[in-house]
């Protein structure tokens, strides 16, 4: 990034930051400008009415805007044995035609969740583009290989850390965290091999995947793209549309 454009982006983020500030005690009163009529997202634009193509052209677009900083941070909703809904951040690392893959602790709280309940849902928004995608599915463990293949490929510091925390277990204090680090720096060195810990990627297999792009007015735009066993029968052509790759699209009132 050049001076010029650093200076430029701190002093957009200096008048967002102080805008924020005048609207905390009015956030009913914060409204963001969203897309005008002309940037509608229309079906004759999706090049490929299949949405894990149209997934990977958004989040090219949002890896090439700068003020995203994590266009792969992705908000993971999981159900409990009870029934009780709760959602978490993670990172999407991989995306293709089976579907969306993270990595996480299989002894945390969401592993549980998923380990009596694979349904899950998983949102992104980008708000510098006005663009929010949902994912629903079934998610599953991936090969203990691959697990092995990308945890070895993470910083050192990255594997250790993923090693000396329990995700979702109850610790004493920050303290503690700081010395279980230590003592397994102490331990492996500079050479030998971080050990994988209970941790691994999750991939979620679609069956719904939504793009919603907010335009001015509230007259937001809503994709949504099905598959599943009995879909094709819903095809009527005015609501309901045949995609491609098993899929059907329809759009849903914003
Ligand atoms: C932007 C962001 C990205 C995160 N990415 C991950 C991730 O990829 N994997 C992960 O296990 N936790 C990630 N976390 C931490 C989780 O949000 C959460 O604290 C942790 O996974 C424990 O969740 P659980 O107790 O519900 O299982 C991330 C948090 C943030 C804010």
């Amino acid at each position: 990034m050049s001076k010029l454009s650093f200076c430029y982006n701190s002093l957009k983020y200096f008048i967002i930051i102080n805008k924020r500030n005048m609207a905390l005690d009015s956030l009913s009163a914060l409204r963001i400008k969203y897309k005008e009529k002309k940037d509608i997202l229309l079906e004759e634009n999706i090049n490929v009415k299949e949405p894990i193509t149209l997934f990977k052209e958004w989040m090219e677009l949002a890896l090439k805007t700068e003020e995203i900083l994590e266009p792969n941070a992705a908000c993971l909703a999981t159900v409990n044995s009870k029934g009780c809904p709760s959602n978490r951040f993670v990172l999407l690392k991989d995306v293709s035609s089976d579907g969306f893959t993270f990595f996480t602790n299989y002894g945390s709280r969401k592993a549980n969740d998923m380990a009596t309940n694979p349904n899950v849902a998983m949102t992104l928004y980008w708000c510098p583009l006005r663009r929010s995608i949902r994912i629903e599915g079934k998610a599953e463990k991936i090969s203990k290989a691959d697990s092995m293949q990308y945890f070895h490929q993470r910083p050192r510091a990255s594997q250790i850390g993923a090693l000396a925390s329990e995700q979702s277990t109850r610790i004493p204090s920050r303290h503690h965290l700081d010395v279980v680090e230590q003592k397994l720096k102490d331990d492996l060195g500079d050479d030998k091999e971080v050990p994988m810990p209970n941790w691994g990627g999750y991939l979620i297999r679609p069956q719904l995947i939504e793009f919603w792009q907010g335009q001015v007015d509230r007259l937001h735009d809503r994709i949504v793209f099905r598959r599943g066993s009995d879909v094709d029968k819903e095809i009527d052509g005015t609501l309901v549309h045949k995609g491609e790759n098993g899929w059907i699209y329809e759009r849903l009132a914003p």
